[in-house]
């Protein structure tokens, strides 16, 4: 792992914020679906809510399996041989967990037989469970973090940010990770559409979902290179707001339809209307300017420029002024690592801050469909999540996102929908989440 090499306690601090953020996003959960609970008559989903228990109980177990194989406990330890009030708190903290997770499972079960009878108390010993749980994580945030700033030296942060390629650290090995990665996978397929899951199981909805409403229509496109067919009459359609993943062999024709979308490659035959527009005939500059931005493959940043003369550019297609150095601000806000380094050439980044170079480049130009194009090729796990995630975010603020990735799973699993190109004809095409459990798709592109 190359990534923020630089600076081990950064580098072990963002692994730590990374794991709380997901554990934030799991009392999130537990709040509205305990607030659910308070607004509707309707029993609560036990399956749901023991899957977050359960997420919350593997954290426990895999610390309270060694508190003191955690090295930041272990550091902390050493360099603070007095003792510290925090850490026996939080280790407190570990071994009561677990009576309280079962207690709440309990009470949860025997409440449904004769619901609602129970519903004020339910509410009470969740709304009980999630305060602790906020306390503890703000402990850490605000108290451990800072204090193990203060303590720790270099070598004690560098040790611990390798611990996460250490497969079995109990909070941070790699093995950790892939477990949790999936117990939270569980819960979202599982939660309801109105509180963030994808909600297989659970299609009640607070409100109907807008009826969509296509922002760019494929059809029958066919590009060549020369004499050369590529693209078979392909027809696809994304919609306003969405992800849309497509997936497919070395070869299978992806990026050639992507720069087919972006302009950079002609149309042979069939038609591309983006927005009511018809774009065949609109050069590439002009589709920019129209929202179509794309992130071309192996990143392709300016090497030789600095940082900042990069994400300038992709501003080309606007007037400069006000607005530009605001969303030159936003960019920065969005990834620190690019105004740490804002000043040196973009060609001395790493991969990782290469790609989110790309895509700050491209966020530039204000998109409103994104064409990503394997973001995600030769990134470490860590940085790929991460990248995944931003990619979340951006569509969460209203981008919409045309993903091409070998990634299959993971890009699977954030979208919406998703096509498979072979030898350059669409073969299938179906939701992220079904695509996902499809055995051709499985055999083909998970590795499964
Ligand atoms: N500039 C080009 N001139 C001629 N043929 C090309 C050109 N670019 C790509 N091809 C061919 O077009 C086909 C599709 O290539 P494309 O790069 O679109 O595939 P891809 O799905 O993106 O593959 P990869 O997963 O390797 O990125 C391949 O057979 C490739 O050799
Ligand atoms: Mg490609």
């Amino acid at each position: 792992m190359t990534e923020h090499r630089h600076d081990p306690c950064e580098q072990a601090v963002h692994i730590i914020t990374r794991e709380h953020l997901n554990l934030w996003r799991m009392i999130l959960l537990l709040e509205r679906l305990q607030q659910d609970i308070a607004e509707e008559a309707q029993a609560p989903d036990e399956v749901l809510i023991n899957a977050i228990l359960d997420y919350f109980e593997h954290f426990s177990e895999r610390v309270q399996s060694g508190p003191n194989e955690i090295l930041l406990f272990q550091c902390l330890r050493t360099r603070a041989p007095d003792g510290m009030a925090v850490l026996d708190e939080l280790e407190q903290d570990y071994l009561t967990a677990h009576e309280a997770l079962q207690g709440l499972r309990a009470l949860l079960h025997d409440s449904l037989d004769d619901w609602p009878a129970r519903r004020g108390h339910v509410i009470h010993a969740m709304s009980r469970f999630t305060q602790t749980l906020r306390r503890h994580v703000q402990l850490e945030e605000q108290v451990l973090i800072p204090q193990a700033r203060a303590l720790l030296n270099e070598s004690d942060w560098a040790q611990i940010a390798q611990a996460k390629d250490q497969y079995d650290d109990p909070l941070f090995g790699e093995r950790v990770r892939e477990e949790f990665k999936e117990l939270r996978h569980r819960i979202i397929n599982m939660a309801p559409e109105h509180v963030g899951g994808l909600g297989i199981e659970h299609p009640r909805r607070l409100a109907p979902p807008p009826p969509p409403e296509a922002l760019l229509e494929v059809k029958g496109l066919v590009t060549a290179y020369g004499r050369i067919e590529v693209l078979h009459e392909v027809d696809l359609t994304i919609c306003r707001g969405e992800i849309v993943s497509l997936v497919g062999a070395n070869g299978a024709g992806k990026s050639t339809l992507l720069m087919t979308l972006s302009g950079l490659q002609p149309v042979d035959r069939g038609g591309l209307v983006y927005a009511g527009a018809d774009l065949t005939r609109i050069p590439a500059h002009q589709r920019v300017a129209m929202g179509i931005v794309q992130v071309p493959e192996g990143r392709q940043v300016f090497r030789d420029l600095s940082v900042h003369d990069n994400l300038r550019l992709g501003a080309f297609t606007r007037k400069g002024g006000v607005e530009v150095s605001e969303d030159l601000e936003q960019v920065y806000n969005r990834f620190p690592i690019l105004r740490q380094k804002r000043d040196q050439l973009a060609g001395m980044l790493s991969g990782g801050q290469q790609q989110m170079l790309a895509l700050g480049r491209a966020l530039m130009a204000r998109p409103r469909l994104l064409l990503l194009d394997e973001p995600s090729m030769g990134l470490a796990p860590l940085i790929v999540e991460e990248i995944f995630d931003i990619i979340r975010e951006l569509n969460g603020e209203g981008i919409t996102v045309f993903l091409v990735e070998q990634n299959a799973s993971q890009a699977l699993a954030i979208s919406d929908r998703a096509y498979v190109l072979e030898a350059g004809r669409v073969v299938l095409e179906g939701a992220g989440r079904d695509l996902l459990e499809d055995d051709k798709v499985k055999a083909a592109y998970l590795g499964i």
